[in-house]
């Protein structure tokens, strides 16, 4: 691929003995949304915050826009919106003061972070919300403003880890339409998930994931085609390379 913005090269994160990950190679194209698609302890979390810089490497590369996480973890950060899996919004300000406090750590101006804030909160449906505690808002309305709180400083690589675990159908389906339509507008995305559909449905390729490793990669129309010619999905495909459902059912 000429010109990923990301490039991982027989990266791996151990815990001891544990490789949480464990030799995985992968590149994301520029405009692309990647996935990462794998079951509980596959390696997906560890992965994003070897990415997002917020855990070492054990070994290997991995670079973003060209900047290894090994030297420039600064100037990674700045071009990166996260989306973590764990919620992690400061429930001691209100939905307004989370996104203005937050644009601090990317050096925005206050008026230009208002500005920001005010448009992210109306595209997100949280103006009702806008002077509530972040205790207040729903499970569903957390992970809207935490998709806002990713895109304050514009970045250049979305980072999405499980963005609708846990949402209702019609909460999730109003984050896939977001997530598409930033796609539309050219943004790279790297989004983790179980969810079947939800790799399905948003991402161009994808890799599978189990035990640290990546046992398959390509777009689910190649994948399904490669290994279930008779037709099926990508759990089809998940549990014939590894004979394991990816949730429950
Ligand atoms: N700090 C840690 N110390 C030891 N082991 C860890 C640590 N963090 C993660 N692990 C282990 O690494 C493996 C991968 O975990 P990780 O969180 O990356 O999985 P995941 O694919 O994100 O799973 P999930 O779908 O549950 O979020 C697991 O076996 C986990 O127990
Ligand atoms: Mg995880």
């Amino acid at each position: 691929m000429t010109d990923p913005v990301v490039k991982a090269t027989a990266l791996r994160k151990c815990y001891g003995d544990l490789c949480a990950v464990d030799g995985v190679d992968f590149e994301i194209g520029r405009g692309e949304c990647f996935g990462l698609l794998g079951p509980n302890g596959a390696g997906k979390t560890t992965t994003v915050k070897m990415l997002t810089c917020a855990l070492p490497v054990t070994g290997g590369d991995l670079t973003v826009e060209g900047l290894s996480v090994k030297e420039d973890p600064r100037a990674i950060k700045y071009l990166l919106g996260v989306c973590p899996q764990e919620v992690n919004l400061d429930p001691d300000f209100s939905v307004v003061k989370n996104l203005v406090v937050y644009s601090r750590y990317y050096d925005i101006p206050r008026a230009e972070a208002e500005k920001r804030a005010a448009e992210l909160i109306a595209r997100f449906h949280l103006h009702d919300k806008l002077e509530r505690p972040v205790e207040d808002l729903s499970g569903g309305m957390k992970k809207r403003l935490l998709l806002a709180r990713a895109l304050i400083n514009r970045p250049r690589l979305l980072v999405l880890d499980e963005p609708t675990t846990g949402l209702d159908p019609q909460s999730r389906r109003q984050i896939w339409q977001e997530v598409r339509d930033m796609k539309k507008n050219g943004l790279t995305t790297l989004l983790t998930t179980h969810y079947i559909e939800e790799a399905e449905l948003l991402c161009d390729r994808l890799v599978i994931m189990d035990n640290g490793r990546i046992i398959e990669q390509g777009t689910p129309r190649q994948l399904i085609e490669k290994h279930l010619p008779g037709g099926g999905n990508l759990e089809d495909v998940f549990l014939k390379l590894t004979g394991k459902h990816l949730r429950d059912e």
